[in-house]
């Protein structure tokens, strides 16, 4: 019996052996008595023509018929073929439909809500199938990076009773007769691992309320988030370029076809290394009132300020010392600018904007527990963390990465939804 080859390999097996493959109709075309074909797998698309009279006559009628999405297993032999994707195409001698597909509802030039509406068929596509080739590239190169450096991967939990990132976006549910709500951030968390694991991280999902229709919002992403004892925020802005760059290099490495199928130059991705640049928001705000931004002290910089500071960056930039009005309470003073805070965000280049949001965390109890109050916050959901500065407190630091902004990124999207296969927003829950 023979074994089914995966398409890729169809490329580099000899090409007068028979070989058999399996997959789905990418393409059909009959011209009388030749039915051109386009099949695909998981490794990629190859051209098979179907001729009459070189397979039995009931095949030959099913390849005439068949519907695109259909999936068939081929048999044939390889021929090399300039005019065929690739170089070569297969010429069938045997053509089996295991499952008819209907009348595909996606043909070419659908509209964006249809596509969305069909994401469990869209997810198909080859577009689609190269981002999410790219993504695993992405996080395969971020946890080997994280392994070689001594983090061990934790796995905190999503139901929570407290807020990390403030209240005004969190998902809140019925936990029986209680309240709870899903995870904003998994810092927390982390924070309490340290004191026996010293370097940690975690690949969680994050739920933000937030009614923000943007092309770099969504209600569910995937979150991966460090925390580091030991470290400041200098240190946290090293590891990041670090890791960032692995992730950048293992996608090089891995998806450059699938990078290339989306975006028309990888050459700007090469040239990202460390050290990524740093500015201060003090910069920043100077920076940007300078290209005629309004802009005032303790204002968050939002998406049209940080594509002005990174539209003509070629690598990454970090934001360091945001005032501490537009930032978390548990973040660390920094004791040179008391105005601000030892933090860091960092922008992705060519106007993409955040990826990262990172700080060194406060250690004095006192002043966390003084700013709780100032802005209101109940203590009682928090007195957990409030213990993790009671026994044995050491400075850390650590951050959270936004997969999809990062993929986003890298793959050249115009819009984040494409980064994960079912996304979910303010208007989408379905499929
Ligand atoms: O800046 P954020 O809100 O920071 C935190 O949650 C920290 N507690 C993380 C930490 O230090 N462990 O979120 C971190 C990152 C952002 O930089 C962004 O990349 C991504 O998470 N992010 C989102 N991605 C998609 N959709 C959203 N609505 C996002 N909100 C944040
Ligand atoms: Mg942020």
């Amino acid at each position: 019996m023979m074994s089914f080859l995966p398409i890729a390999q169809l490329f580099t097996a000899p090409s007068d052996q028979e070989v058999e493959a399996r997959g789905w109709i990418y393409r059909a075309r009959s011209s009388g008595a030749i039915v051109f074909l386009v099949l695909r797998d998981a490794t990629g698309i190859i051209q098979v023509t179907v001729k009459k009279g070189n397979l039995p006559d009931r095949e030959f009628e099913a390849a005439h018929g068949i519907t695109v999405e259909s999936s068939v297993t081929v048999k044939g032999r390889l021929h090399e073929d300039r005019r065929a994707p690739g170089g070569r195409e297969m010429r069938a001698s045997g053509f089996e439909v295991v499952g008819a597909a209907q009348v595909f509802p996606i043909t070419q030039h659908q509209s964006e809500e249809l596509l969305l509406d069909h994401r469990h068929l869209w997810v198909r596509s080859r577009e689609q199938t190269a981002v999410m080739k790219v993504k695993a590239a992405a996080m395969a190169g971020a946890r080997s990076w994280l392994e070689e450096n001594d983090f061990t991967e934790v796995t905190p939990p999503i139901l929570t009773t407290n807020a990390c990132e403030g209240g005004t976006t969190l998902f809140k549910l019925k936990y029986f007769d209680r309240d709870a709500y899903l995870s904003q951030s998994a810092q927390m968390y982390l924070e309490a691992l340290l004191f026996s694991l010293e370097r940690v991280y975690s690949i969680t999902p994050s739920f933000r309320a937030e009614k923000s229709r943007t092309t770099r919002h969504l209600t569910e992403y995937w979150h991966l988030e460090l925390e580091e004892a030991w470290v400041d925020y200098r240190g946290n802005m090293e590891i990041q370029e670090q890791m960032v760059t692995a992730m950048i290099e293992s996608v090089l490495a891995g998806a450059k076809d699938e990078l290339l199928l989306l975006r028309k130059d990888i050459e700007p991705l090469k040239a990202i290394a460390p050290p990524f640049k740093r500015m201060t928001y003090a910069q920043a705000v100077d920076k940007l009132r300078g290209l005629s931004y309004e802009i005032s002290w303790g204002c968050d910089l939002g998406a049209p300020e940080e594509r002005a500071l990174t539209a003509e960056e070629t690598v990454p930039v970090f934001v360091t010392n945001y005032p501490k009005e537009c930032k978390a309470f548990y973040m660390k003073e920094d004791e040179d600018d008391p105005r601000t805070y030892a933090c860091a965000d960092l922008l992705a280049p060519a106007g993409f904007g955040e990826i990262i949001g990172g700080s060194e965390r406060e250690t004095d109890l006192g002043k966390l527990i003084a700013r709780m109050q100032e802005q209101g916050i109940a203590m009682g959901p928090y007195e957990w963390y409030l213990d993790l500065r009671r026994y044995g407190s050491v400075p850390h630091s650590g951050f959270g990465l936004g997969v999809e902004r990062v993929v986003k990124f890298v793959c050249g999207l115009e819009h984040i939804r494409d980064a994960i296969p079912f996304p979910r927003t303010v208007s989408r829950v379905y499929p």
